[in-house]
């Protein structure tokens, strides 16, 4: 019923439960999850869970905040794309935040290393999952330098402005919320989600990370993309089956396209353009 397109299975805290964290997943009827690789290092043990489990998936990529690990390049990206289960490339993308005592001009290093996952993308033919934060308008700007609608992909874990999520949908990209949508603080958030057309919608966990109310501080697992999902369907006026038929949807169209019959994955790679 439900897809978590966002977790992060192999990280310390989630890595040793795997067993724990698939029986809570199908108990909370959580089908699918896509796992987020974030270093070179850590892509084996990545694509490892894709091809042991045939309702995981995985993505190949550096995320932006790592630094002082391997640094890929075009090449090895695309080497391991090849991989049957890997359906994206990411997560990548800009983060101004965690400057430390630099500035945004001193970061050209992030800005090369996205520009290298967008050109993996395009010669693999994979969409992007993207990270931005404090950074989205250069992260749109050099999306769309590098060509990247070609491709697509989804902004995960939104939390950007509504021009933000405007220029996103409108470059044939998706969005995904996380459960910072539940936190009683997000009602920005809440509002932009009220906004984001329903097809263009997926749900995630991010887990180790945001765990969503009631679960907030905690350890977060994919059996929680439920109350994400939930989240989504109040401020959407929706109930949680649609939201949950939907983005199940949405996930299929974006990153299983690989598998589909070609006629249906010329349409689905397609991006449309919204007025
Ligand atoms: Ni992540």
């Amino acid at each position: 019923m439900f897809v978590d397109s966002h977790c992060h299975l192999t990280f310390s805290e989630l890595g040793t439960q795997l067993t724990q964290i698939r029986q809570a997943m199908s108990d909370a009827q959580v089908d699918r999850a896509l796992c987020i690789c974030t270093t070179m290092e850590e892509a084996p043990q990545v694509l490892a869970l894709a091809e042991q489990h045939d309702n995981f998936w995985a993505t190949v990529g550096v995320h932006p905040d790592n630094e002082g690990v391997t640094e890929p390049d075009v090449d090895a990206l695309v080497a391991l794309a090849g991989a049957p289960r890997v359906v994206a490339i990411g997560e990548t993308g800009l983060d101004y935040y965690r400057l430390g005592d630099r500035t945004p001009d001193q970061m050209e290093w992030q800005r090369q290393r996205f520009r290298a996952h967008i050109r993996a993308a395009r010669q693999a033919k994979l969409p992007l999952v993207i990270h931005t934060r404090s950074a989205a308008q250069d992260t749109l700007a050099l999306l769309m330098e590098e060509g990247a609608p070609e491709v697509g992909g989804v902004f995960h874990c939104f939390t950007e402005s509504a021009e933000v999520a405007r220029a996103a949908v409108d470059m044939g990209f998706f969005i995904s919320f996380s459960g910072i949508l539940t936190f009683k603080n997000a009602q920005e958030l809440r509002d932009v989600a009220a906004w984001v057309p329903l097809d263009r919608c997926l749900i995630e966990t991010d887990s180790p990370y945001l765990a969503p109310v009631p679960y907030r501080g905690k350890t977060n697992s994919p059996a929680y993309v439920p109350y994400v999902a939930k989240a989504l369907a109040q401020a959407k006026g929706l109930s949680v089956e649609e939201v949950a038929e939907a983005t199940s949807r949405n996930f299929e169209a974006l990153f299983l396209r690989k598998s589909a019959p070609l006629g249906d994955a010329e349409q689905l790679i397609k991006p449309r353009k919204l007025t």
